[in-house]
């Protein structure tokens, strides 16, 4: 099997600094996020992580340090023109429009593209891949269940033909049997090649989707680790305060070190050639 790092590099960033006045955020994060990768950010509440994809994805300007998306500089550039290059946020706590359709919300992910008849095509992908979202289409997304908010979420990201997904904690708030939904369609996005960037506080999904893991811990990455190393339990624990306790922890540990967890996600010339990817191939080339 291939390691991520035999991949080009989708995603360049280096000392990313984030500030609010005294607060420093972010301090001087550099990470390379590879093309079909899916890279897991853990650690605890507040250690960084949102500020960290904010300032990727444009919505803050960053204090210090670049970021470059297939090897073209954007650092600073701005949100909306990021979503146009395919850097998508899929945002904590979802941020939906609660009074608005199931479908409308989709269709706002497609805004920045404008009228474009292939919206309508995605929009069928998005709807095939998370059927519930076709069920529920005239329902205000508010009605939603946290399950089913998450995965409009993602599909709203998705509508906006993204090269790279970025998401930012999408277990927060799920109970368990529902964040296996929400990890069974990440990991079906992830075996089609989207690249895909993972936050998490919850480091048992992280590790069972990320094929690269990287612990933020006071605004700066503490520990990394490749797929199916096993991370020391220091470093876990770094994660987890505030988190979750020691045992569960401890389980975690013994499933990666048996080598079962994090395999899986990178699966190598598989014959299934992504709808959602071929729509972003497309795009990408049209856009040239
Ligand atoms: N808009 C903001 N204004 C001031 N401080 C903020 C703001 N957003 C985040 N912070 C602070 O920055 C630090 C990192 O926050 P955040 O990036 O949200 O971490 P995480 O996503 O890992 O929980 C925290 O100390 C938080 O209180
Ligand atoms: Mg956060």
């Amino acid at each position: 099997m291939k390691g991520p790092s035999d991949r080009p590099v989708l995603v360049q960033v280096d000392g990313l600094a984030v500030s609010y006045g005294a607060v420093r955020a972010v301090r001087g994060v550099s990470l390379a996020l590879h093309r079909d990768e899916c890279l897991g950010v853990v650690g605890a509440n507040g250690a960084g992580k949102t500020s960290l994809l904010a300032a990727i994805t444009g919505l803050v300007r960053p204090a210090a340090g670049s970021v470059s998306l297939d090897d073209e500089p954007i650092t600073g550039s701005k949100a909306e023109a990021n979503v146009r290059r395919g850097l998508v946020l899929v945002p904590e706590r979802r941020q939906l429009f609660a009074s608005m359709s199931v479908r409308d919300n989709l269709l706002l992910g497609s805004y920045v593209l404008g009228r474009d008849r292939r919206v309508l095509e995605q929009l069928e992908r998005v709807e095939a891949l998370f059927p519930i979202l076709a069920e529920r289409r005239d329902q205000r997304a508010g009605t939603l269940s946290g399950g089913e908010q998450q995965m409009l979420a993602i599909g709203r990201g998705l509508m906006s033909f993204p090269r790279v997904l970025m998401v930012d904690e999408p277990s927060l708030g799920l109970a368990p049997v529902v964040v296996d939904a929400v990890a069974d369609a990440l990991h079906e996005l992830r075996r089609q090649g989207l690249t895909l960037l993972i936050v998490e506080q919850n480091v048992r999904l992280a590790m069972a989707l990320a094929d690269h893991l990287l612990v933020m811990e006071q605004g700066v990455i503490v520990h990394e680790a490749g797929a199916g190393a096993s991370l020391d339990q220091e470093a876990l624990l770094a994660a987890y305060l505030g988190g979750p306790g020691t045992d569960r922890v401890e389980g975690v540990v013994e499933r990666v070190s048996e080598g079962s967890s994090a395999e899986g996600c990178v699966e190598e010339g598989g014959t299934s050639r992504s709808v959602l990817r071929s729509g972003a191939k497309e795009q990408e080339r049209e856009s040239r």
